[in-house]
């Protein structure tokens, strides 16, 4: 089964993405909503949740795990790979992907000027990851990074469409913008429930990276190069939903950020 871990509902922004390029694969979806947001915790804390989620996510029969909370991918990604998979024996087995390498690498793809933009929570902003990766990949690119922590409870609270929203989010993308970037990197999975605002704030110019279509691409590439892990995810189109807080109001709020029906949510301990 291929699982999809996140602090909440943003993630199933990605799920959507994934459920419309690769509908066939067998997929569970963790929102850890009991302790969200992750966005203002320490990389301690972030690190300490992400190792239970993928303990329980193993235990549940999982092969591939996608860590869609930015935060999560930005301050434990590289931990999670060596303590499950590197030291754990599971290389060719089972993995765990984040979001940070595939949103760095079409970002470097999409820049002509080598200007890019990171807009996400403060956890993953202060982590240095996106950098990290860009850098890698484009020795020169310069990064404007921007924490947006205000956008998250507005998005989660389904404000997003009124204008206070809206204005809040012009202020976080000003200062970015007067840099003349022509990319940006939405790295947190709730802002693509903004991305037409996004889209008419930042202008035509500006590639936008960073919603669940574009790490579906990233994802058959990967399947394609790694068969060993492909051949072991079921292809039944079974859908598990999980949440560690309350399952109903998961079911209402999730099919927002899925943009489909979910028939039953479980709540589970991790
Ligand atoms: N899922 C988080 C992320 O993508 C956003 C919500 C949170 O702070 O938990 O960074």
């Amino acid at each position: 089964m291929i699982a999809v871990f996140d602090s909440g509902f943003g993630g199933l922004s990605i799920l959507k993405g994934l459920l419309n390029k690769l509908p066939d694969y067998d997929y569970m979806y963790l929102g850890d909503n009991a302790r969200a947001p992750y966005g203002g915790h320490s990389r301690e804390t972030v690190t300490r949740f992400s190792e239970e989620a993928c303990e329980f996510l193993f235990e549940k029969g999982a092969t591939l795990i996608i860590v869609a909370c930015n935060t999560s991918s930005a301050f434990a990604l590289r931990h999670l790979q060596n303590k499950y998979i590197i030291d754990g024996g599971l290389k060719g087995k089972k993995n765990i992907l984040g979001m940070v390498f595939p949103f760095s690498e079409s970002a470097v793809k999409a820049t002509k000027n080598g200007r890019i933009g990171l807009v996400g929570t403060k956890g993953t902003v202060k982590s240095g990851a996106y950098e990290k990766e860009i850098h890698k990949l484009m020795p020169d690119a310069k990064i404007i990074a921007q924490a947006c922590p205000l956008l998250v409870p507005l998005i989660e609270e389904g404000w997003h469409e009124k204008p206070e929203a809206r204005m809040i989010l012009k202020k976080y993308l000003r200062p970015i913008k007067n840099h003349g970037i022509d990319t940006l990197i939405l790295g947190c999975t709730h802002y693509p429930l903004m991305m037409e605002d996004f889209k008419k704030y930042m202008g035509k110019n500006v590639e936008l990276i960073g919603d669940g279509e574009l790490l579906a691409e990233s994802l058959a590439d990967y399947l394609e190069r790694h068969p060993e892990i492909e051949k072991r995810l079921g292809r039944e189109g079974k859908r598990v939903y999980m949440t560690t807080d309350d399952a109903d109001k998961f079911k209402k709020m999730g099919q927002k950020f899925l943009g489909r029906d979910i028939a039953e949510a479980l709540g589970v301990t991790i």
